[in-house]
């Protein structure tokens, strides 16, 4: 195990660069299931979730090769069952039941276990198959899906009650690419990953319209060919690292590669809380503001917003002026940032599904334990304007989803070492 052993207090200056997209990378990599055709994919972080990935495309017979940020995946024949040591680490391989099912009627792949932001329940992705006509049966923690006729297309409302599904959204649109006739996806998922997702589908031959809406048009098609492409921009790392520069950059920082309408809540929230973002093309300066205030966030799906960065903010709220609350709609558990806050001498308190944050207060180094992936950024974002040092242990939650996020900071200046726990 390792753990990031940070020393606050330094001013960050200069600027970073935000790698391609974790959350469009994932179903994008299952996707290339769906052909027997080399696709090659450029701009997949180099993080263990995108690794995973990798290795469960190689377990089930794909030709998997990585060449620094390109991904060559070549799925000739494959197999239906999905290993269970992989999969179990990582819940978005769920969205490799779209493709299995579409490219071969059939996919075994063991359920997601839980995780520390919550319960994450898989209904509406297997509600949406069966509408297909897969027959579905949960057995000793697989997911087993025969479709003993061939998918069918259907109109399909994926809305739960805690709104549009993300990655439901992406396996049903992968599913219905190969189903027989028209599928309409009511009360679809918005965000720009989905968007990613069905522009490489669109390369691939897959007939669909409405992407980036609630509402999706799919019109099946008898096969899919390979395709060349780009991930885009990770909004969350580059929110991530636009909330760094608002807590520790004395002077302006400028994170680079960004796709600022990805962005716009998070740039907006920046903005209300007295600090300076300036867009230039694909970069944003951002200036620190002389007196930080905090205010009130409230998550929803895209263009709301995101669940991914509420910790992140909360962050910075800490070291703001005033009362903030932060609601999550999304993940109500999604608090377990909280505690190790409050070790570092955060004024923090959870109400149910809302933090309330007094600021400003002082931050003090103090050993921290991460937990999930945004919950682990933020202790390292708290770390950056901390008296002292703070040691973050379990530092694989981080790794799972932030491409080399310590050389990064210390790219604009952040005084860290990484070691062994
Ligand atoms: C994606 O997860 C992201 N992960 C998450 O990012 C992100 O927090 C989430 O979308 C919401 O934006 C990836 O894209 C790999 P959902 P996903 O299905 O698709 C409920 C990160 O930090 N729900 O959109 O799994 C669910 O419990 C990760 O990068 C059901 O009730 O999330 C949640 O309350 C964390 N039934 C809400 O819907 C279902 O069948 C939204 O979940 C599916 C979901």
């Amino acid at each position: 195990m390792e753990k990031l052993i940070v020393t606050g207090g330094t001013s960050l200056r200069g600027t970073i660069n935000v790698s391609g997209s974790k959350n469009a990378s994932l179903p994008i990599l299952a996707a290339t299931l769906l052909t027997d055709e080399q696709c090659v994919i450029r701009r997949v972080p180099d993080v263990s979730d995108t690794n995973y990935m990798l290795q469960i495309l190689s377990k089930l017979g794909a030709e998997v090769e990585r060449a620094s940020g390109n991904v060559i995946v070549a799925a000739k024949d494959v197999s239906h069952e999905t290993p269970y040591d992989i999969v179990r680490k990582m819940r978005a391989s769920v969205c490799m039941m779209g493709p299995l099912v579409a490219r071969l009627g059939k996919a075994d792949v063991s359920l997601p276990g839980g995780c520390v932001i919550g319960d994450r329940p898989i209904d509406l992705h297997l509600r949406a198959l069966q509408e297909l006509g897969a027959v579905i049966d949960v057995k000793g923690g697989d997911v087993v899906i025969r479709v003993p006729d061939g998918l069918k297309g259907a109109e399909i409302n994926l809305r739960g009650k805690f709104g549009p599904t993300v990655l439901g959204t992406a396996n049903l649109m992968m599913a219905a690419t190969l189903a027989d006739g028209l599928t309409i996806i009511e009360g679809a998922a918005a965000e720009p990953e989905v968007v990613d997702l069905a522009d490489f589908l669109g390369k691939m031959g897959a007939k669909i319209q409405g992407a980036g809406t609630r509402r999706i048009e799919i019109e099946g098609v008898e096969s899919l060919h390979g395709v060349e492409h780009t991930i885009i921009p990770d909004r969350i790392e580059a929110g991530t690292f636009l909330v760094a520069a608002a807590i520790a950059a004395e002077e302006r920082m400028t994170v680079n590669r960004i796709q600022p309408s990805h962005l716009t809540a998070v740039i907006d929230t920046l903005k209300a809380c007295g600090h300076a973002v300036e867009i230039e093309g694909q970069k944003a300066h951002v200036t620190r503001g002389a007196q930080p205030r905090g205010t009130k966030i409230r998550t929803g799906p895209f263009p709301e917003f995101p669940t991914d960065m509420q910790a992140q903010m909360t962050a910075l709220f800490i070291v703001s002026e005033g009362i903030s609350t932060v609601t999550d709609t999304i993940f109500p558990e999604r608090f377990m940032h909280v505690p190790e806050l409050q070790r570092m001498g955060a004024r923090i308190e959870r109400q149910g599904n809302m933090a309330i944050v007094e600021g400003p207060s002082e931050l003090t180094g103090a050993p921290v334990m991460a937990s999930d992936l945004r919950a682990s950024a933020t202790l390292v974002l708290a770390a950056l304007r901390a008296k002292g040092e703070t040691v973050i242990n379990r530092l694989y939650h981080i790794d799972r989803g932030y491409e080399h996020i310590d050389e990064k900071l210390m790219g604009v200046g952040a005084q860290m070492v990484r070691a062994r726990a």
